[in-house]
């Protein structure tokens, strides 16, 4: 194999950081993670320290080239894939940040999102922006950060302190602070950048009170971004790609082509169909977002944004302690005979789409004293199925056509009745790649392209050629009983206590 077949990704996620290194082929050779400190200051804020992210971003980079058996210098490229949204603002001079980064599921500008749809401005947002006003997003936190610490709003004003989502600031650091970036797909996550014109917006960044002078350049997601400092990781490696966790996804799944989907399952859930060149607006509470830029040419994606999926499991092992492995709900729920009435809203965080209700809360209800820990695993595991044709139904509606199949990863896609089931409710054909490694080798993708690994995006579709397709089985009956089961605790949900 030739010096420059090697590529790697950085995956920065939510609750874990991963690097991968991936051959020419797009195989996984070597895997290296860890899992980071959450921070929980108040009820629906959610912190991260950026010191742990760039720590474990070190060492699980040095530890999966060590177990590749290759050195920095056998690289090709780096890809750097990650959670999106979330707020990071450091000092240009030390690097440090003056904050900690305030994490996509953070609630805390709920208040000023209302206050900002009441005085009318949603519709200038969501037009030039593809999003809504929910907190979710990252302008809202960027300016509650420059209120919060002292000077930081003047020091921002005069240049002094950089913005930047988790890939913009890692970035950064791997640069030694010589580039100050980002990719569209990070960029159209921020409520600051219009999505058409393809430019961070002045009125949107006035309207949030976020300086202009803290934004990062805005560049492809294939694209050279600079090299990694030297001392690093024993040689300089290429920085070629950068995508959102989930845009990354669409592209390892090879979804190019326009009506193609994908569903990744991780902490949320995000579904994103490829709609080309076209940014189709939603009607349905869904968001049009930067799907990948290549060589100048901007791709568009609906998306709908769940905000629980295998976090609902992680709080059956973490909160309740009834599993101590998320793998064991697929026994769980396979042994059970139905779901016992049981159902499950993991509204955690509020409701993302289409509801869009950040005071919203979770609920179970169906309770009787013969429910067992296995009923709450399925109704867990159900509502991740539920949620998706919700989505897929709200795309349906904005005028796409039902999907041939639905492409699924992340890890719960590992869960083979999850899958069973999600067919069976969304009543199309579910397909899981051999590798659930999809948004790591999205990653790796676009930064092989820029450098010549891959010539083009046909060479990745033969990467993902191995896989597992779902059928829909479900009686008509059976599965209405369930959709208006689900429908009737979703109305519970949302009612006020
Ligand atoms: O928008 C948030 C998303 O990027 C987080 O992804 O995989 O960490 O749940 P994940």
């Amino acid at each position: 194999m030739s010096a420059d077949s090697y590529v790697l990704a950085i995956d920065q996620g939510t609750t874990s950081t991963r690097s991968i290194v991936f051959d020419a082929q797009g195989h996984p050779l070597a895997t290296a993670q860890r899992e980071f400190a959450q921070h929980y200051p108040e009820d629906g804020w959610v912190e991260h320290d950026p010191h742990d992210i760039w720590r474990d971003v070190i060492a699980t980079v040095g530890e999966a080239i060590a177990l590749a058996g290759i050195t920095a210098a056998d690289l090709a490229a780096i890809g750097i894939t990650n959670q999106r949204e979330t707020v990071v603002v450091w000092d240009r001079t030390t690097g440090e940040p003056i904050h900690r980064a305030i994490v996509w599921q953070d609630r805390r500008t709920a208040r000023t999102c209302a206050q900002l749809r009441e005085a009318g401005h949603e519709a200038m947002v969501r037009e030039r922006t593809g999003l809504l006003l929910d907190p979710y997003f990252s302008g809202t936190k960027v300016a509650w950060i420059l209120d919060a610490v002292d000077g930081a709003r003047q020091r921002a004003e005069r240049g002094e302190l950089a913005f930047g989502t988790i890939d913009s600031f890692l970035l950064w650091r791997l640069t030694g602070g010589e580039v100050h970036a980002t990719d569209v797909t990070n960029a159209g996550r921020t409520l600051l950048y219009d999505i058409h014109a393809q430019r961070w917006d002045e009125d949107l960044c006035a309207l949030l009170r976020v300086p202009m002078a803290m934004l990062p350049q805005v560049e492809d997601s294939s694209h050279i971004f600079g090299q990694t400092l030297p001392e690093l990781f024993g040689a300089p490696v290429t920085l070629a790609g950068i995508a959102g966790d989930q845009q990354a996804a669409l592209v390892g799944q090879a979804c190019f082509a326009p009506g193609t989907v994908k569903s990744t399952y991780g902490t949320g859930c995000f579904v994103l169909l490829n709609t080309g060149e076209t940014a189709v607006k939603s009607a349905h509470g869904m968001l049009t977002t930067p799907a990948y830029r290549i060589g100048g040419r901007m791709t568009y994606a609906l998306e709908g944004s769940i905000f629980a999926a295998g976090a609902a499991v992680k709080w059956l092992r973490d909160g309740l302690g009834i599993i101590t492995h998320a793998r064991q709900t697929d026994d769980m729920a396979t042994r059970i005979a139905d779901n016992h009435g049981v159902y499950m809203v993991p509204a955690f965080v509020g409701l993302g789409a289409p509801h869009w209700d950040p005071d919203a809360r979770g609920t179970i209800v169906g309770l009787t004293f013969d429910t067992e820990p296995a009923h709450l695993a399925r109704a867990a595991l159900e509502a991740v199925a539920y949620q998706t044709l919700d989505l897929i139904e709200a795309m349906i509606a904005d005028g796409g056509a039902v999907p041939s199949a639905i492409r699924v990863d992340g890890g719960m896609a590992a869960n083979a009745w999850l899958c069973q089931f999600l067919a069976d409710v969304l009543r199309i054909p579910v397909e899981r790649p051999a590798h659930l490694e999809t948004t790591a080798l999205g990653a790796a993708f676009l930064a092989g392209l820029a450098v010549g690994v891959w010539p083009d995006t046909d060479a990745i579709a033969s990467a993902r050629k191995e896989k597992t397709c779902y059928h829909p089985a479900m009686a008509d009956d059976v599965r209405d009983r369930l959709l208006s089961g689900w429908r009737r605790a979703l109305a519970a949900t949302t009612v006020r206590m």
